[in-house]
């Protein structure tokens, strides 16, 4: 669980994320499909050409299921129990994907927040998409 202080920085970070969450969202699934191109399995149905409509149409549903976990730090679980379910029981998405997930989303909030990216924040954030990647996998088990 993050600590009263990791769960403030995650709120701040996230006020800048938020406004710019499309494109990252994006970015970040770019990020992912081209240095981890095997997590491109789960899309046969899509285009993931760069800067492609579905691609930017997932980027930020992705980026708001992050807002909402935001929103609702405190219950992150009731928050995403919806799409626990769809990840572990219809997508069965292979755990180990939402670390290389995490690490892109991490990557692309560092690149556009360079000097709001300290060392705290980048450990804030970095737990807070780890709560999230466990809530989205525990279904599994
Ligand atoms: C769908 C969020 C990780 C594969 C979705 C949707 C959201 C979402 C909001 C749309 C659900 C809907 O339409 O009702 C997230 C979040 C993640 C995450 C917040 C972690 C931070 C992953 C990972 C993969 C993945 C790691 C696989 C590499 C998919 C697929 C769909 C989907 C295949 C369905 C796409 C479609 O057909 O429209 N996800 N996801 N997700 N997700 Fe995730």
């Amino acid at each position: 669980t993050l600590t009263q202080a990791e769960k403030a920085a995650v709120i701040t970070i996230w006020a800048k994320v938020a406004t710019q969450a499309d494109a990252i969202g994006a970015e970040s699934l770019e990020r992912l499909f081209s240095s981890y191109p095997q997590t491109k399995t789960y899309f046969p149905h899509f285009d993931l050409s760069q800067g492609s409509t579905q691609l930017r149409g997932h980027g930020s549903k992705v980026m708001n299921a992050i807002g909402e976990a935001v929103k609702n730090i405190d219950d992150i679980r009731g928050a995403l129990a919806k799409l626990s379910e769809l990840h572990a029981y219809i997508l069965r998405v292979d755990p180990v994907n939402f670390k290389l997930l995490s690490h892109c989303i991490l990557c692309s909030v560092a690149a556009r927040y360079p000097s709001d990216f300290t060392p705290e924040v980048h450990a804030a954030w970095d737990k807070f998409l780890s709560s999230v990647s466990s809530v989205l996998t525990e279904k599994y088990r």
